[in-house]
This record gives structure tokens, C-alpha cells and sequence, in this order.
């Protein structure tokens, strides 16, 4: 069976083609551009109604395939932007309504988390996802993948770009703001948050916003940007591992890419003699390979979703979706 799915819970649009062995035959995305300003739901959503339809037909081509082989469509159905959901998901019906095939919505954290569990090998882990609007420690916990800690204001990628767009970095922030952390001598003091097992970022934000006014140097603030911030997500990943006595951390989210946040989990997991997992890249940002993957193990649990119950969730939460695979 080979599954064609679609991402669009935010800036990204992404056309996935992946097989049941997980073989990811097409996986293509396309950005907005978010240099200017935080991203206006409407206007992503125009982006990806534009590109959604190209990509389809690009990737079905990449995937040496033809339309009539694709026996699944997966799309993302929620956590999210409502303008942009809603256009990936006309796209969704409108595909597996002319293939007369399935149709399967699919929970945008789970599926971060399920591609990352095939490719990485893992099999019953803590993740640590970071990306641009999410930042969440999940693990699966009484028949459920429950959110064990998460942000209570910016996801940790939105509040390194909103830095990054202040001192004039290129978008994505991210990246670059690595780099100019290697420069970095001086650890300079940020409010360190964490409450309970949650985190928040608005408080370091503005108070590295006004060092950087008067007159810190940028690469000292970015490297201590990411020492502060990354410890606060090590910690509460660290503290989650704990509570559910898990002895392997997945990362996931766009933000994971970055190597110095890998290295001070590489660190904690090793001194609780406990291993790390990262995918590609590729898979780790949002992407439709991890949509095409979920739907395809959701399916052959048996669930199809039909086109009344189809409709978008935007505060989809990770612990509403239902895991009949995890307890076959
Ligand atoms: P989501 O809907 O999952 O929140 P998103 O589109 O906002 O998705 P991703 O595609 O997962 O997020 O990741 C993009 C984010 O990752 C951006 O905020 C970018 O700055 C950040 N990022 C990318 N590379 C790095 C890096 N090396 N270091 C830190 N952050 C990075
Ligand atoms: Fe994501």
C-alpha cells in the first residue's frame, strides 16, 4: 500500500509518498516566507492552496509512480492554523474522493512522533519536540501519547526567529543564530523558566532583546540564548524520562537540528545511562512523509476518517488520539 499525505498545520506545505515498510518514495515541502513578520494564517493558507497542488503532481513524479497507485490519502488534521488546515484538507478529500481511496486525518504531533519511532528504531520513547510553534516533551502513557510538559507562551523556534528578526538575522533564525553561539565567550544572565514541567520563553526573549539594545555582543547573547534555553528543555525532558521510567529520548521539530541542543541531551541521557534518537532532517521538520507514515499505520489498525468527520481540529491535543497500534 502506498500513502500519499499532506502537511499544512502552519508555514509549511509538504507532499509526502511513503510505502508500509516506510520506504519515503517522495517528500517535498515549500516554506512561506516569514523574513517579514510572524505569518498571517490567510495569507500561509493562500501559499499552500498555490503550491499543494504542484507538489502532488511533483512528487508523484519523484516517486516513479501514477496517481492509480496510490491506495491511501493522510492529511493533517489538527494542531494548527485553521486557514491552512482547511486547504490541506480540501486537497485531501478532493484527492481521495477522484482515487476512490481512504481517507485518514492524522494528529500533527503523533505523526512527528511516529516517523521518528520507525526511522530512528525506537520504540517506546520520551520526545522532545521543538519546533517553530511547539515545544511539547510527549511519551505514551496509559494507552496514550501524553503531553508531559510543554510551553506555556512561544514555542522555543518562534522566539529564536522573533530574536533573530529584531538583531537582523535572515529567516528561519535558527541556523544562523547556531553559528554566531560558537562565537560566544561570555554566558550572560536570562531568565531561566521553568515551572513544573512546562517552560516559557516571552520573559527570556525580552530581557535579550534589551541586552542586545544596550550594547551586548550578539554572539554572547545567541550562545547564551541557547545555553539558557535548551537547559530549560533538557530539564523537563529529563524530568518527564523520570516520571514515566522511559530510557530513551526522541527528538522531533525543527529546532532539534541544532547541534549544541543535541549535545546537552546527548549529555543527560549518557549520565542516566539512557540513548538519544534523531531522524534526518528531512523528517524532522514538518513534512508530509510523517503524515503518509501515520496514516498508513492507522489504517492498517483499521481507521479510515470519513469525509462528515473530516473536518479540521485546530487545538487538536496529542492525548484525544486514540492508539490502537500501540496496544496490538
Ligand atoms: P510546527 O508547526 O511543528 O511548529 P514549524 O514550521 O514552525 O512547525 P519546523 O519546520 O519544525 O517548525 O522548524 C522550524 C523552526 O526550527 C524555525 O523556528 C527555525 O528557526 C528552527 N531551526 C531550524 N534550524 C535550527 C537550528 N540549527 N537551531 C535552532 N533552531 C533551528
Ligand atoms: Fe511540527
Amino acid at each position: 500500500m502506498i500513502c500519499l499525505g499532506i502537511e499544512g498545520t502552519a508555514h509549511t506545505v509538504g507532499v509526502g509518498i511513503v510505502d508500509q515498510d516506510c520506504k519515503v518514495m517522495a517528500n517535498l515541502t515549500k516554506m512561506i516566507d516569514g523574513s517579514k513578520g510572524g505569518i498571517h494564517p490567510r495569507e500561509a493558507a493562500n501559499h499552500h492552496a498555490e503550491n499543494v497542488v504542484p507538489l502532488m503532481h511533483e512528487a508523484v513524479a519523484k516517486a516513479g509512480i501514477a496517481y492509480d497507485d496510490i491506495g491511501l490519502v493522510a492529511f493533517s488534521q489538527g494542531p494548527g492554523l485553521g486557514p491552512c488546515l482547511r486547504t490541506v484538507a480540501t486537497a485531501a478529500r478532493a484527492l481521495s474522493l477522484s482515487l476512490g481511496v481512504d481517507l485518514v486525518g492524522v494528529n500533527h504531533c503523533v505523526a512527528h512522533l511516529e516517523i521518528g519511532r520507525k526511522v530512528t528504531g525506537c520504540t517506546d520513547p520520551t520526545l522532545l519536540y521543538a519546533s517553530g510553534g511547539n515545544t511539547q516533551v510527549i511519551a505514551y502513557a496509559g494507552g496514550r501519547y501524553r503531553v508531559f510538559g510543554e510551553t506555556l507562551d512561544v514555542g522555543i523556534g518562534n522566539m529564536l526567529d522573533k530574536f533573530g528578526r529584531s538583531v537582523g538575522l535572515p529567516f528561519p533564525s535558527g541556523p544562523q543564530l547556531e553559528r554566531l553561539a560558537r562565537e560566544g565567550k561570555e554566558l550572560i544572565d536570562l531568565p531561566y523558566s521553568v515551572k513544573g514541567m512546562d517552560v516559557a520563553f516571552s520573559g527570556i526573549l525580552t530581557a535579550a532583546l534589551q541586552l542586545h539594545k544596550q550594547g551586548k555582543r550578539l554572539e554572547d547573547l545567541c550562545f547564551s540564548l541557547q545555553e539558557t534555553c535548551f537547559a530549560m528543555l533538557v530539564e523537563v525532558t529529563e524530568r518527564a524520562m523520570a516520571h514515566v521510567e522511559k530510557n530513551e529520548v526522541l527528538l522531533g521539530g525543527g529546532v532539534v537540528q541544532n547541534k549544541r541542543l543535541q549535545e546537552m541531551v546527548r549529555i543527560m541521557v549518557e549520565e542516566r545511562g539512557a540513548r538519544m534518537f534523531v531522524p534526518p532532517g528531512s523528517l524532522c521538520v514538518d513534512n508530509g512523509a510523517m503524515i503518509a507514515w501515520t496514516g498508513l499505520i492507522m489504517n492498517k489498525s483499521g481507521l479510515k476518517t470519513r469525509l462528515e468527520d473530516s473536518v479540521v481540529n485546530q487545538r487538536f491535543r496529542t492525548d484525544e488520539v486514540d492508539l490502537p497500534w500501540m496496544k496490538a
